[in-house]
């Protein structure tokens, strides 16, 4: 049997070239940055974007491939212009204008990115793009935006089957495209109408589901859904775990340039320990998410500063063959939760296994390699491999820790709520046998 593999490692295998979906150049591996809505909701200004750009450069994170400074809703004047129907900021609060900041934030070495939503008005109340997408892609343009997040709010019941849905943010990308300048399109339409089947070709990333609220698991009524397969209400509030829920089954729906965007994370944001920001940070990189964080970059413990610059970790979300993880197994644990097995292929035939204890108390597992490697086959099951523990240190201070090598399972005790992951390569006595792929 021919191991199971995502289409682009297949593609390439086969000496085929792996075609971008959406096609402007941008986000060949998930966009890395952060954005104003988490922590400032509403509450934005230039200051406060200006502040976050300096912070992300402070600490250093631009080094770790953080690179965009996205405003999200509320940067809008009240009304647009009335001569042009172009789209203006609120003169208060951005007195140099949304070009005045884009400058300031370019000048830091940073990209800027602007919020708008495929609707009569944005979801704070503010004039939408609906029926004003060239004229608003091309004040973007013109202010030098390199980013766009395309909400869904007020959308005149212009959903409903994914035709319609891709025809209101096709109408935006053309724009975008037209302008001529590489503008990432962040599609957020919640998931509704399968955007994983119909946004690959026009957006560079799409929301799966509602937002994410700061807990690990709470149930919440206004996230109703239990999949986003048929979900006709997305609903916000959504859990952390939750999420990862939803991405399981249509993780394979990414491509190169087209990503599932499973929101702004919250790591730093208060709501979960250090072992659920760990879990919540290893799953966004892990399934290839943005990674786009959503804390206040201008005051953050040092805590939150080791999870988002774990660069073994950033590795996996960067790592060139672009292929999420799969969830090889999810079961139920006596003490309530779950415990879940995930495994994704990385370049030069090396591994990610990451073993996910949801439930609330220590648990202890047989990983078995049958599991972990079944889309590989046999042979790799087989196979001894040497694993590194992505969030332990070596001796150098590196995050990546060998912690040996194993064949057929291995024996994992792990904590509650949290996550362990590994890199896996073929140990020496097996690394000849890379032909088999
Ligand atoms: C950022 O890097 C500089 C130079 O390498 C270093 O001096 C500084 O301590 C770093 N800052 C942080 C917050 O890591
Ligand atoms: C986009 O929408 C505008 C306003 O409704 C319309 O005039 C334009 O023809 C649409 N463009 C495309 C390519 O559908
Ligand atoms: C516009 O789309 C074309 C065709 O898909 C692509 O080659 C080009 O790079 C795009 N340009 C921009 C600025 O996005
Ligand atoms: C900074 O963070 C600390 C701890 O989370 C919090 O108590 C404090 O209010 C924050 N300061 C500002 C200015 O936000
Ligand atoms: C972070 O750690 C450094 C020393 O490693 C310390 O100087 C600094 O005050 C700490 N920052 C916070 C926010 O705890
Ligand atoms: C993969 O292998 C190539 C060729 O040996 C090497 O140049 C590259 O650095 C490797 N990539 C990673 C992530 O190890
Ligand atoms: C890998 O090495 C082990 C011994 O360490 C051996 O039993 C197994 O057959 C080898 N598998 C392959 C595919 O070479």
């Amino acid at each position: 049997m021919p191991p199971i593999l995502h289409y682009a490692t297949l593609l390439s295998a086969l000496g085929l070239s792996v075609v971008h979906a959406m096609d402007n150049g941008l986000a060949i591996t998930p966009q890395m940055g952060w954005n104003t809505w988490n922590h400032f909701g509403c509450g934005i200004s230039q200051d406060i974007v200006v502040d976050a750009a300096k912070a992300l450069v402070a600490n250093n994170l631009t080094q770790f491939g953080y690179e965009y400074v996205l405003m999200d809703d509320c940067w809008h004047a009240d009304s647009r212009d009335p001569d042009t129907g172009a789209p203006r900021a609120d003169p208060t609060k951005f007195p140099d204008g949304i070009k005045g900041v884009a400058d300031q934030i370019h000048a830091l070495g940073l990209k800027f990115g602007i919020y708008s939503d495929a609707g009569m008005y944005t979801c704070g109340g503010k004039f939408g793009s609906l029926g004003f997408e060239e004229i608003d892609a091309k004040t973007y343009a013109e202010w030098e935006i390199d980013y766009l997040k395309y909400d869904n709010c007020f959308n005149e019941g212009r959903s409903g089957t994914p035709k319609i849905s891709f025809d209101r943010y096709a109408n935006m990308s053309n724009a975008l495209n037209a302008t001529g300048r590489p503008i990432l399109f962040s599609l957020c339409n919640w998931g509704e109408d399968g955007p994983w089947n119909f946004a690959p070709t026009i957006a560079n990333s799409w929301r799966i589901s509602g937002d994410i609220m700061d807990s690990f698991d709470r149930f919440d009524e206004r996230c109703p859904c239990t999949s986003v397969i048929d979900c006709t209400y997305a609903g916000f509030h959504c859990a952390m775990t939750r999420i990862i829920d939803f991405a399981a089954p249509v993780l394979q729906k990414a491509r190169k340039g087209a990503w599932n965007d499973l929101d702004i994370m919250e790591v730093g944001q208060g709501g979960m320990n250090f072992d659920e920001y760990v879990t919540h940070f290893t799953f966004w990189s892990m399934l290839k998410s943005p990674l786009i964080l959503g804390m206040d970059l201008t005051n953050m413990s040092n805590e939150t500063l080791s999870i988002i610059t774990n660069d073994a970790v950033i590795a996996l979300n960067q790592d060139d063959a672009g292929s999420p993880a799969n969830r090889m197994w999810k079961r139920d644990v006596s003490d309530g939760g779950n415990l879940q097995l995930w495994q994704g292929s990385l370049v030069n035939n090396t591994f990610v296994i990451a073993l996910l204890n949801t439930s609330p108390k220590e648990q202890t597992v047989e990983v078995d390699f049958y599991d972990a490697f079944f889309d590989q086959g046999k042979a790799y099951q087989q196979m001894s491999w040497q694993l590194s523990d992505l969030w332990q240190k070596d001796s150098q201070g590196k995050w990546g820790k060998n912690i040996g090598t194993f064949q057929g399972s291995m024996k994992v005790t792990i904590g509650t709520h949290q996550t362990k992951v590994w890199r896996a390569v073929p140990a020496p006595s097996n690394s000849t046998r890379r032909e088999e792929l």
